[in-house]
């Protein structure tokens, strides 16, 4: 692996120190920097870094090390995605129109719209063709700056879709560099056989997905959608320790459209991570304070529904540990823009361009248990950069928001073509 030094970067930035995996509240608002800094990336590891006064002549004198001038740039680490849905059949844009006409998320989905939608299209496609959309979702994403992705089954909603769904994410783990977690997802919705014996559905995922999941080794982690006219917080709870048995910790879906229950129930099954969170209130918020669950806020999904955003200042200032995700699904948030989520998360829940960036790239990578090699410039994490464009200040990227202000994208260390 070719070894590779940036020199003259303008600002080095999200540098934090070895063995701290969680930035909790207030630590968020601050994030390490460097201006006039050289990053040195060693066999596709982040080697050495400091002010260009303190590089090495060993190092700047080697001929044999590639070297980049990174003048005016900030260099970054990637984006960390903790939650995406990226594995699925077809966009569901003629819902969005639904939608603008005034019919909500969840009466599409009562008709048989939404995730149901997606799952009967899910079933007819093949394998190989489910493969093959979701590597370009991937590329693109990756190419916008994301370092590591989580990638959710659940438009199966069948023994066989499941497991096709789930190998589709095992195949994708396979063939990119960058670091994939696979969730279980079985639990996204009651397919319309089981809608009046919703017990025998929730058999079906305990007693033949998770033993099937289980034999080919294909989840890392469990998730339900805990949600009113989904699973409710008995249900999700019952899942959940199902899912335990089977050695997958739990990261799930919690009030995104009511108060469910969810956020409680996540916590006490000590859940990695809480996700989406637009109704919290303050039960919620004692649960989170006083757990190691970490709360990820998806934004985007509510801007693109179009409903309210997720109270992320008064849970920081609570002490709360914020992870941001972009949730890239085709019915709630058909992006995976890392940088537009970053701009969202200022400009709508008035996150500081610090807490948010924070919360883009370590605190995500501690919702997906990749803290120790993932989400930061620190020696020893995988060398998965950003270089920036010419930019004046970091929070000039969520200022900017239309524009993709990412020039180049290095994974292990090589530039991503
Ligand atoms: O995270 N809320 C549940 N699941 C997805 C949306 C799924 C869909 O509409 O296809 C989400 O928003
Ligand atoms: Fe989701």
């Amino acid at each position: 692996m070719a070894d590779l030094l940036l020199i003259e970067i303008g600002t080095l930035a999200g540098i934090t120190r070895p063995g701290k995996l969680k930035l909790v509240g207030n630590e968020m608002a601050s994030l390490g920097r460097i201006n006039h800094a050289y990053l040195y990336m060693k066999n596709g590891l982040i080697d050495s870094f400091g002010s260009m006064e303190t590089l090495p002549l060993g190092i700047k004198n080697n001929t044999a090390i590639e070297q980049i001038n990174c003048k005016g740039r900030f260099v970054l680490p990637c984006y960390v995605d903790s939650h995406t849905h990226i594995v699925f059949a077809r966009t569901r844009e003629e819902e969005f129109e639904m939608r603008i006409k005034g019919k909500s998320y969840e009466e599409i989905a009562e008709a048989g719209g939404g995730i149901l939608n997606s799952a009967r299209r899910t079933h007819e496609m093949s394998e190989e063709e489910l493969f093959q959309q979701a590597l370009g979702r991937l590329n693109e994403v990756i190419s916008y700056g994301t370092g590591a992705i989580e990638i959710k089954s659940g438009y199966g909603l069948s023994l066989a879709g499941e497991i096709k769904m789930l190998r589709v994410i095992k195949r994708l783990k396979e063939s990119f560099e960058i670091p994939i977690k696979s969730t279980f997802l079985g639990a996204h919705a009651f397919p319309a056989e089981f809608k009046n014996n919703q017990q025998a559905y929730i058999e079906l995922i305990i007693n033949e997905m998770l033993p099937a999941i289980q034999k080919e080794n294909l989840a890392d982690y469990i998730d339900v959608f805990c949600e009113n006219g989904f699973f409710n917080a008995e249900q999700t709870a019952e899942i959940l320790s199902a899912g335990k048995k089977y050695g997958l910790k739990a990261k799930i879906h919690a009030n995104q459209l009511n108060y469910s229950g969810g956020i409680q129930v996540g916590v006490a099954n000590n859940a990695i991570s809480v996700d989406h969170l637009e109704c919290v209130g303050d039960a919620e918020i004692e649960a989170l304070k006083n757990s190691n669950t970490i709360g990820t806020i998806l934004p985007s999904a509510a801007f693109f529904l179009g409903i309210s955003y997720q109270p992320a200042r008064k849970m920081i200032d609570e002490g709360i540990a914020i992870a941001l995700a972009s949730d890239f699904n085709p019915g709630s948030s058909p992006s995976g823009n890392m940088s537009f989520v970053f701009a969202i998360a200022c400009t709508q829940l008035k996150m500081t361009p610090e807490e948010a960036f924070n919360a883009v790239t370590h605190n995500g990578a501690h919702a997906m248990e990749l803290g120790k090699e993932m989400g930061s410039i620190t020696i020893g994490k995988k060398a998965n950069i950003i270089i920036t464009k010419q930019i004046p200040s970091l929070a000039f990227i969520p200022y900017s928001f239309g524009s993709n202000l990412i020039d180049q994208v290095f994974i292990n260390g090589k530039k991503y073509e």
